[in-house]
């Protein structure tokens, strides 16, 4: 049986590699107005630095990374020898600990001074289960600004990325804005073992996982999607009432710069998201078309203001955010956008026999250095089946050269519309097109 592609995967064709490209650079236009360039890192890393940055205890971490060895240490691993935890990478399952790691090996912030402000797309993986919405390999674009605390940063690249789910077409009344704040180091622990002990008190009537959690990372409860759990989790403690003034005032600030420029949010203590690395802000945007509501989050970030630190550079606040492009593509479809297929080729050179093959080859050549798009049989088909081809790429017009032609110096140029034909000479041919 022919092989095909692993599942959880996906071939982009046609019409919609020609939307992700205009997507990206769609993205890359808008958040550069705010400042943000491209930065491109590797696919993997060493598995260590997701383990350190994203946490040991996450689901992405512990449960959805591919791991992989090197040639060499792939024989050893099978042998069942030791392989060096720095041998061990792993392809990435987010993009933010990559760029964090390369800001700091590359001395960004001391050559450019802060805030380092980068974008970036590509892919991403993660060994889940898949369906609608929920892909191994899929495409994000992010942004990440590291060296400012400032809630000027985040509350800008909120309004940044709603601006630009907008610009593509999700219209405001189909994503809902949840905001909320995680704290920092000086408040969270207090509010971490507050909500350890009331998992502890109610653990008869929590999930296996939301047990498990109290150990781990009490606040990945409060995202369980267990009924039982959720109704028991409403009257868990509650962030708000542990922030330190700092965190709060901070918070504040973010709210009110949102507020100003009219982005309605929605303030939802539970969000917790499911990477360790937030401090302060985070948020996440939803849909509510295309996809059932575990997988109709389109995009989300936050403050990682320890990631850099943890991972061994110098302490160094950040923030940043990644939207999911399968998603965007699933809310649109179900809200009825269209995709254009690439545009046709403006013009088809067909010969009449053989012998025009090598001038067919060189007016092409001037057409695309010209300007126009432009394409010739490369398969010495019959003139029948070049204007069948012609025909099935779409392209507007057909210069026929046939023996009669070349003498004369022209090419019967064919309007595929309306059938008309005129004679154009061989060195006008681009600019009669252009026009
Ligand atoms: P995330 O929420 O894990 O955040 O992923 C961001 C977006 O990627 C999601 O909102 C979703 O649209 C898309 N996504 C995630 N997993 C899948 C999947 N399996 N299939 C299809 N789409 C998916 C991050 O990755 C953080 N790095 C965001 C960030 C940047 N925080 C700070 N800076």
């Amino acid at each position: 049986m022919a092989i095909k592609r692993p599942e959880g995967t996906k071939d982009l064709l046609g019409a919609e590699a020609q939307f992700w490209a205009r997507f990206r650079s769609t993205a890359f236009d808008l958040f550069a107005r705010y400042g943000y360039t491209p930065i491109d890192v590797p696919m993997f890393e060493k598995t260590e630095l997701f383990v350190r940055g994203i946490g040991e205890a996450t689901d992405v971490v512990s449960k959805e990374m591919f791991t992989v060895v090197s040639g060499g240490n792939l024989a050893k691993l099978v042998a069942g020898e030791h392989v060096r935890s720095d041998s061990r990478f792993s392809l990435r399952p987010e993009g933010t600990a990559g760029v964090v790691r390369a800001v700091a090996q590359n001395g960004m912030l001391q050559e450019g001074g802060a805030p380092v402000k980068v974008s970036y797309a590509g892919p991403m993986f993660r060994a889940e289960r898949p369906q609608n919405g929920r892909q191994r390999q899929f495409n994000q674009v992010g942004i990440e600004c590291l060296g400012a605390d400032d809630p000027s940063i985040d509350a800008e690249g909120i309004i940044m990325l709603m601006r630009f789910f907008e610009s593509i077409g999700i219209p405001a009344d189909k994503m809902t804005l949840l905001l909320n704040t995680l704290g920092d180091e000086s408040c969270r622990p207090a509010y971490r073992d507050a909500l350890k002990g009331f998992i502890v008190d109610n653990a008869a009537d929590l999930c296996e996982d939301c047990q498990r959690r109290a150990e781990t990372n009490p606040l990945r409860a409060l995202d369980c999607k267990e009924e039982g759990c959720q109704r028991i989790l409403a009257d868990a403690p509650r962030i708000e009432d542990y922030l330190c003034d700092d965190c709060k005032a901070h918070y504040a600030q973010v709210k009110a710069y949102l507020d100003a420029a009219g982005v309605t949010y929605v303030e939802d203590s539970s969000l917790v998201r499911g990477l360790d690395y937030y401090t302060r802000t985070v948020f996440e945007v939803r849909v509510s078309v295309g996809m059932d509501n575990n997988q109709n989050a389109i995009g989300g970030g936050g403050r990682y203001d320890k990631l850099m630190a943890e991972i061994g550079g110098s302490d160094t606040p950040g923030f940043g955010f990644a939207l999911g492009y399968e998603r965007c593509k699933i809310a649109l479809e179900a809200i009825g956008a269209e995709f254009p297929e690439p545009p046709a080729p403006a013009l088809y050179i067909a010969c009449v026999s053989s012998d025009q093959r090598a001038l067919a080859f060189s007016l092409a050549q001037q057409c695309r250095d010209a300007g126009v798009a432009c394409e010739f049989d490369h398969q010495s088909r019959s003139l029948k089946a070049q204007f069948k081809q012609a025909d099935k790429l779409g392209c507007a017009h057909v210069a026929i050269l046939g023996p009669d032609e070349v003498a004369a110096g022209v090419a019967k140029v064919r309007d595929m519309a309306t059938h008309e034909e005129r004679k154009v000479a061989l060195e006008e041919l681009p600019q009669a097109l252009e026009k």
